[in-house]
């Protein structure tokens, strides 16, 4: 997988507490990383990061804040890393909403913290400075954003994603461009799904809690379409990144630039119909409409991707189809109704996802030659 790169590297994760951060944790530890992590305190119960027990697993687990400059340049003066993933950001829309400026002080300032670490650490030989597909200027295309299109955003998530990539672009150009073993780059990758999300205004967790609550869920904008897809999806192609990156850190074809990282464009089904799909597979689920909730008004409408550059230059495409998405995702999801063990289910849905990958003959889990 991934060229074996990953085996025996020192690895440092932004925001490994929260969603994509512990699947990526866990995922990065499968394939023989010593990983690090480093994001603030964990307030969501449950939380993925605690039911995998991470704080016990992974080599260090730095509480820090990316708005500290000083402690977070010092997390990567300790550990030294050979490749970093920078996920930590004030990740929902609506949080944003309400406190634009910690949105801004933690996607834009914490992510300059973070460029600024990474200029002072020169163990680092590889770096995927994770962004949003929010920070293009969503101007309601039938098609999909392509990396060189306007960037903007008319919320304050949305601009401050933006923001984060034209900083990217400003540092990338005066500093990383002259370190010839560095390679750094910047991913893009919409709406996720799957097991071990709970955090607020999230369709899928919202629908599990309402499901533990016994109530029904309420939906504000049942006909909104997504592009829904695992969230092992844009990971595969965040590892497939850096993994190049590490392997040909001089190539212009990847330093410097921006990858989308989205589904094909079958699964952009209605929220209706992702309900009705996870009802097939969790007949507890229940839920009624409320179209006059205000903040519906803010919601971004139809958001694609073209993923065309990921696949010319990194030969990535997206592993499973919309019914296989839903799968993993009802499978997690009951197997925590259940009281099952987590590990034992996430770890083997990371194993199933890298053996359908392999069976369709995507590259990135094609074994080991480097
Ligand atoms: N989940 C999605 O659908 C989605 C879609 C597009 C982009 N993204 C991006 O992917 C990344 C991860 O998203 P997620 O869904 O895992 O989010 P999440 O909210 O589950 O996790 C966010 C992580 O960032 C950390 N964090 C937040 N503020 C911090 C601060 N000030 N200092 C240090 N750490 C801080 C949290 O502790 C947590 O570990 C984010 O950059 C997000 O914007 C997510």
């Amino acid at each position: 997988m991934f060229k074996n790169v990953f085996q025996g590297k020192k690895v440092l994760v932004t925001g490994h507490t929260g969603f994509k951060g512990s699947w990526l944790s866990l995922w990065l530890m499968k394939l023989g990383a010593e990983v690090h992590g480093l994001s603030k305190e964990v307030f969501d119960d449950p939380s993925h990061f605690h039911l995998l027990h991470l704080d016990e697993k992974l080599a260090s687990h730095n509480l820090v804040d990316i708005r500290d400059f000083e402690s977070t340049k010092g997390v990567f003066e300790k550990v030294q890393p050979d490749i970093v993933f920078h996920l930590a950001a004030e990740a929902i829309v609506k949080t944003c909403l309400d406190q634009p400026k910690d949105a801004f002080d933690v996607n834009l300032g914490g992510s300059v913290n973070i460029l600024e670490s990474i200029r002072s650490t020169p163990s680092i030989k590889a770096a995927v400075m994770i962004t949003s597909d929010k920070c293009y200027e969503n101007v309601e295309w039938d098609f999909g954003y392509r990396e060189p299109d306007r960037l903007g955003g008319k919320d304050p998530y949305s601009a401050s994603k933006a923001c984060a990539e034209i900083c990217f672009s400003a540092y990338y150009r005066s500093y990383f461009c002259h370190r010839k073993d560095l390679g750094i780059a910047t991913a893009r990758a919409g709406n996720v799904i799957g097991g071990g999300d709970w955090a607020n205004y999230r369709i899928i967790p919202d629908a599990m809690r309402a499901i533990e609550s016994g109530k029904d869920l309420i939906i504000r904008a049942p006909r909104a379409t997504r592009p829904w897809q695992l969230v092992l999806e844009p990971l595969s192609g965040y590892l497939n990144l850096a993994s190049e990156l590490y392997l040909k850190s001089s190539s212009s074809e990847l330093v410097g630039e921006s990858f989308n990282f989205g589904p094909p464009t079958e699964t952009e089904i209605s929220v209706n119909g992702v309900l009705e799909e996870i009802k097939k597979r969790i007949p507890s689920l229940k839920w009624i409409v409320d179209e006059k909730d205000p903040y519906a008004k803010n919601e971004a409408g139809l958001l694609k991707l073209n993923c065309d550059k990921a696949l010319r230059r990194l030969h990535w495409v997206a592993t499973l189809n919309f019914s296989e998405t839903i799968d993993f995702t009802s499978e997690w999801y009951n197997h925590w109704l259940d009281k099952k063990d987590i590990t034992e289910i996430s770890t083997h849905q990371i194993s199933r996802f890298e053996q359908r990958a392999k069976e369709r003959g995507i590259l990135w889990a094609q074994s080991n030659e480097k």
